[in-house]
């Protein structure tokens, strides 16, 4: 039984006060709901202020990115080690980052191995662009970044371990969680269709379970993302392979996230 799984990637908005307004807003809500992991990810700034806010509460805290390195001369960045002190999560591999931002495969596959190394969850996003879908691009796609981002990073760590086979797997599959994402639903108000996403993510498992085992991909979270609301949240969760949403634009109003983790935990429970 995998546990449902509800993130909010707040991009680069909200100020100090903002955040701090929005997670007020929210905290009662999200509290009461059980049966389902809660995850909150703001801008860095705010991260501080907001973990104040959660303790004693049952969500969770995630930062947007991080740099591959624990530290040293990279002016700017944000390492694990920063991280690791006050989040849970990451989400790494944006498309937006690897748009923008021009992380590839590599950099993606380096930032998840430093994360498990360094104790944080990352929420790994892969996704096709609108043009690859027209050209029938989509499984090479995917293949293509879940291998990359997952090239030699074998179940109890990114090189191995020492630990008994059971706790190694174990340790691997709780710790990450896939975001499937189609860059052309991101933000734009068409999101894929749930059976469209539900083909998509056993597509995806199936690659992690030729990587890994069928064990380990049927453990692993594998969610949803693109123009998420509390309207269509429930035709994506109410397929069995899709265990929750990363969701952008919607986690921005109290009153939708809220809705959306409330109907994803009603639907699983049922
Ligand atoms: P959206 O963004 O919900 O605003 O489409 C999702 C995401 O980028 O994670």
């Amino acid at each position: 039984m995998r546990t449902p799984f509800v993130a909010g990637n707040w991009k680069m908005n909200t100020t100090v006060a903002e955040a701090e307004k929005l997670v007020l807003e929210m905290l009662d809500g999200l509290g009461r709901i059980g049966g389902i992991e809660k995850v909150l990810c703001p801008p860095f700034v705010s991260l501080v202020a907001i973990e104040m806010m959660l303790k004693g509460s049952t969500i969770k805290l995630g930062a947007q990115n991080m740099h591959f390195e624990t530290k040293g001369a990279y002016t700017g960045e944000i390492s694990p080690l920063m991280l690791s002190d006050m989040c849970e999560f990451v989400i790494l591999g944006h498309s937006e980052r690897r748009h923008y931002f021009g992380e590839t495969d590599e950099i993606v596959n380096k930032k998840v191995k430093t994360a498990l190394t360094g104790g944080l969850k990352p929420i790994l996003c892969i996704g096709e662009r609108l043009e690859e879908k027209e050209a029938g691009k989509t499984e090479e796609v995917l293949s293509r970044q879940v291998r990359n981002a997952l090239d030699g990073i074998r179940p109890g760590g990114p090189s191995g371990g020492s630990e008994s086979r059971q706790t190694q797997d174990e340790h691997m599959t709780a710790r990450l969680v896939i975001a499937y994402e189609p860059v052309w639903a991101i933000g734009t108000g068409k999101a894929a269709t749930g059976e469209e996403a539900a083909t998509t993510i056993h597509f995806i498992r199936g690659i992690v379970a030729d990587l890994w085992t069928e064990a380990l991909a049927q453990d692993l979270r594998v969610l949803y993302g693109g123009s998420v609301t509390s309207a269509n949240i429930g035709e994506f969760v109410s397929q069995p392979v899709i265990d929750g949403a990363l969701v952008g634009g919607a986690s921005l109003k109290a009153e939708e996230f809220v809705g959306i983790v409330e109907r994803t935990a009603e639907i699983r429970r049922a």
